[in-house]
């Protein structure tokens, strides 16, 4: 390790450490239980190593847990981070849920974001952070029932009043980008990436071509990445994900034999390659690993500071060719 400062990277005109800290994992109903010590802990953690792009959203644990324990840990350092968090599903009272089809665990997810309601998300994200400002603001999903036009003009007057600076946007496709773009500029798009999952490449080249950075959801494959998960524990929400479930998981980590030792023979955590991995793929993407323990939020940190040379890259190209998981989706 090193005190320098991290490498950073550009999403749109948002500077940011090259390796981000997904806060997600630290609400309970996800990756098992976790409490608030621990919790604070691990995002100390990660500013303390200068991941200091925080990503979090309304919809991680019940009714903004989220938020308050990212906005708690970081309230006396606010200065120091970068700060996104996303909106559209804490719907609400008397408004109607969106219910659509997602391909992972849950099976459905609901969400509302109309532009009526955007500046109240906004706002209780604010108090739920104990901030005055969101650097980067995503709606969560786009609304099935409200053009993401409409949902993104709403953000743009946040960016007017101050309460926002960027605008992100999850989960969408190339052509939500383009919709979204004519409206406001970009800065970011979120979508799932990782070396057993790739992104959109329409999505990848829309960002690139309109200089739109992105921010990779996963990066670590939910933890399979890193090797070390051989059985889930309680409360795991990985039970209901095909690639973790029963004997898929012993079968798929035999097949992910191959870039393990690839990462060890490197000298480097199988983590770090899939970090280092995605880190080459892009100059603009920016991973947001998470994590509940201290010492792998540092591993994971320092995965900013590994170039993979070209040798190295078409070598890890190849085992991953050849790597086939079973389970169609992830989460
Ligand atoms: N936009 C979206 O719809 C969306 C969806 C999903 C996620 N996200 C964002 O992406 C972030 C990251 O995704 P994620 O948490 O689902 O998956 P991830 O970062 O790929 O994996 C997290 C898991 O990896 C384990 N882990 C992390 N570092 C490790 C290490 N060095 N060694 C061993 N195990 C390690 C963690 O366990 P330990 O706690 O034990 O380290 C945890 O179980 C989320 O926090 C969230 O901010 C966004």
């Amino acid at each position: 390790m090193t005190d320098a400062p991290l490498p950073t990277r550009t999403l749109g005109d948002l500077e940011v450490p090259s390796v981000g800290f997904g806060a997600m994992v630290l609400s309970p109903g996800m990756y098992g239980e976790v409490d608030e010590d621990r919790a604070r802990q691990a995002l100390h953690a990660a500013l303390d190593a200068g991941a200091t792009f925080v990503d979090t959203s309304d919809g991680y644990g019940p009714d903004g847990h989220n938020e308050r324990l990212v906005g708690r840990a970081v309230r006396d350092r606010r200065d120091e981070v970068v700060l996104a968090t996303k909106f559209g599903f804490r719907v609400p009272e008397g408004a109607p849920a969106h219910r659509f089809p997602v391909g992972y665990a849950h099976g459905e997810l609901a969400v509302n974001a109309d532009p009526r309601h955007v500046r109240a998300y906004a706002e209780q994200s604010l108090r739920e952070l104990g901030t005055d400002r969101i650097d980067l603001y995503y709606p969560h999903f786009p609304d099935p029932e409200v053009p993401l036009a409409d949902t993104v003009g709403a953000v743009a007057e946040l960016v007017d009043a101050g309460l926002v600076r960027h605008l992100g946007l999850s989960n969408v496709t190339a052509a939500q980008v383009r919709e979204a773009r004519a409206v406001h500029p970009v800065a970011a798009v979120q979508t799932e990436w990782s070396m057993w999952r790739p992104a959109d490449p329409e999505l990848l080249a829309t960002a690139r071509e309109l200089g739109i950075g992105v921010v990779a959801w996963s990066p670590l494959g939910g933890g399979f990445l890193t090797g070390t998960v051989t059985a889930l524990g309680e409360g795991d929400f990985r039970h209901n994900a095909p690639r973790f479930a029963g004997e898929a998981l012993a079968r798929n980590n035999d097949r992910y034999a191959p870039v393990r030792a690839l990462a060890t023979g490197l000298g480097l955590a199988p983590g770090q390659l899939a970090l280092a991995w995605l880190l080459a793929q892009d100059p603009h993407v920016v991973p947001i690993p998470g994590s509940r323990t201290p010492a792998h939020v540092v591993e994971n940190t320092e995965a900013a500071r590994i170039v993979l040379g070209e040798e190295t890259l078409r070598r890890v190209d190849e085992a991953l060719a050849a790597f086939e998981p079973e389970g169609g989706t992830l989460l």
